[in-house]
């Protein structure tokens, strides 16, 4: 397995595994696929691009030549937020999970992460009851500060997402 930051040469397989995972995992991303499966790869490879406006990053792991796995940093504008950012959009292929896969990546972010000197916490949302994401992310150091209730509608009924974050100042796990 290698991992490594995403490039536009791999939105289209980027584009692949994320609509795969919003099909599969509804419960588990705020986007939808209906949301996502519309927009060209451009759509994609502009998020990719080094100088992306949306300000995020994203770094992909590779089974051989295959992406199966990614997750993405994203940072804030706001002058007095510029301290947070957020690790979003994790997925592994259903095929490639169990592996350290998703621990991998986790750990690509927060490693980016903490070279940034202006950065001093990552934060994330998992869904409450996706047992697999919270664990891993508790597993990399991660720790809950709230539950939003109704934080998304999938298909009629409301899911609950747990907050959780890293002060990147504490130690590194092993
Ligand atoms: C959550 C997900 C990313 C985990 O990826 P993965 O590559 O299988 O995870 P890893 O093999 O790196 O496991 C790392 C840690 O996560 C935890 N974990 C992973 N899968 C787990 C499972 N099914 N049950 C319990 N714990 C699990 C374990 O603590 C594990 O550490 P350990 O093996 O040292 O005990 C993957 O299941 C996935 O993509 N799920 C669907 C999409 C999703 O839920 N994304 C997260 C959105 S917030």
């Amino acid at each position: 397995m290698t991992v490594r930051r995403l490039t536009i040469p791999d939105a289209a397989a980027w584009r692949v595994l994320m609509i795969d995972g919003y099909t599969q995992h509804p419960d588990a991303f705020t986007t939808s696929a209906h949301e996502r499966a519309g927009l060209p790869v451009s759509w994609w490879a502009a998020r990719l691009a080094p100088d992306a406006p949306a300000g995020e990053v994203l770094f992909g792991a590779f089974g051989g030549e295959t992406l199966a796995g990614v997750a993405g940093l994203s940072f804030e504008r706001r002058e007095k937020a510029q301290h947070k950012a957020l690790l979003f959009g994790m997925h592994v292929a259903a095929d490639f999970r169990g592996r350290g896969m998703g621990r991998e990546l986790v750990e690509a972010v927060v490693t980016h992460a903490r070279g940034l000197p202006q950065l001093r916490v990552v934060q994330l949302t998992v869904s409450q009851g996706n047992h697999a994401a919270e664990a891993l992310y508790t597993r990399c150091g991660f720790a809950p500060f709230g539950v939003e209730p109704f934080a998304v509608a999938v298909g009629g009924t409301f899911v609950s997402k747990i907050h959780m974050w890293l002060d990147l100042r504490t130690p590194r796990r092993e």
